[in-house]
């Protein structure tokens, strides 16, 4: 099967241009969005590479350029964890950049890392849906009804959000939000399926690194092959694909 559409790459020199390039991102997807329905509906990548950017969020150079008053955050995945755990995505964003700008509390979604993961998958999957204002069926494609900005990163074995390779979210269909064990993390992990992602109006990978190199190459310019690569899984149905990646991560690309 053809990949749809690997999307934009933009390569940026340091890891520092990669930040402001992907803090910039943030800062002109959030005025559109605001500009167009009145809020900004964004989900958050968690593990390490997007801290600094959430901190240059939360810096003085960049918070004023937000409304944060109309920011709603989710989040793309969780460990399955409790919120204070040095683990979870939650308490990542929530120390990085939620402790340092007035998003107002009821917009904030997290994902119930300390409950049982598969009730915690489905509460998720009723938040969104009532967020985006469609209580069943696929999310719609209209302003106010999907995500504005879908932030993103990519694992050293292709996978992204909690897209891990061989499972089941990969190829589903119906479900928004899904719990699943990742058996080579012992963990449950919970993520938004490529249902909702493909349905936002901008999905932003963030990349970052020598060792992302191989991996990047492969899923940018290697064979469609989404079930061991579940980043290739992302082709927004009616919004932007973008790659914003160093140009340490960035090196195999051009490689014959
Ligand atoms: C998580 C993520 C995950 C992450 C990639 C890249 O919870 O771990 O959301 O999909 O984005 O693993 O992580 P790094 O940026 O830490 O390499």
């Amino acid at each position: 099967m053809a990949r749809r559409d690997a999307g934009r790459v933009e390569v940026l020199p340091t890891t520092d241009a990669l930040m402001e390039a992907a803090a910039a991102e943030f800062v002109r997807a959030a005025g559109e969005a605001i500009r167009g329905s009145g809020r900004f509906a964004v989900a958050l990548s968690g593990g390490s590479t997007p801290k600094t950017l959430y901190a240059l969020l939360a810096s003085a150079s960049y918070a004023g350029l937000v409304d944060w008053s109309r920011v709603v955050v989710f989040w793309g995945d969780e460990r399955c964890v409790p919120p204070g755990n040095p683990a979870s995505n939650y308490r990542m964003v929530r120390e990085s950049l939620l402790a340092h700008v007035p998003v107002p509390e009821a917009n904030v979604h997290r994902i119930r890392g300390e409950a049982d993961p598969m009730e915690a998958a489905a509460a998720y999957e009723r938040q969104l849906r009532q967020a985006f204002a469609t209580p069943d069926g696929p999310p719609r494609r209209a302003p106010g009804a999907r995500f504005d900005l879908v932030l993103l990163g990519l694992g050293n074995d292709g996978h992204t959000a909690s897209l891990f390779p061989g499972t089941a979210p990969v190829h589903e269909t119906a479900r928004w939000a899904m719990a699943h064990h990742v058996a080579a993390l012992s963990m449950w992990r919970i993520t938004l399926t490529p249902v909702v992602i493909n349905a936002a109006a901008q999905v932003t990978f963030v990349v970052s690194g020598h060792e992302k190199a191989a991996i990047l190459r492969r899923v940018i310019a290697g064979p469609y092959r989404p079930d061991a690569l579940p980043a290739q899984a992302i082709a927004p149905l009616d919004g932007r694909l973008r790659w914003l990646v160093d140009a340490a991560a960035a090196k195999e690309l051009n490689a014959p």
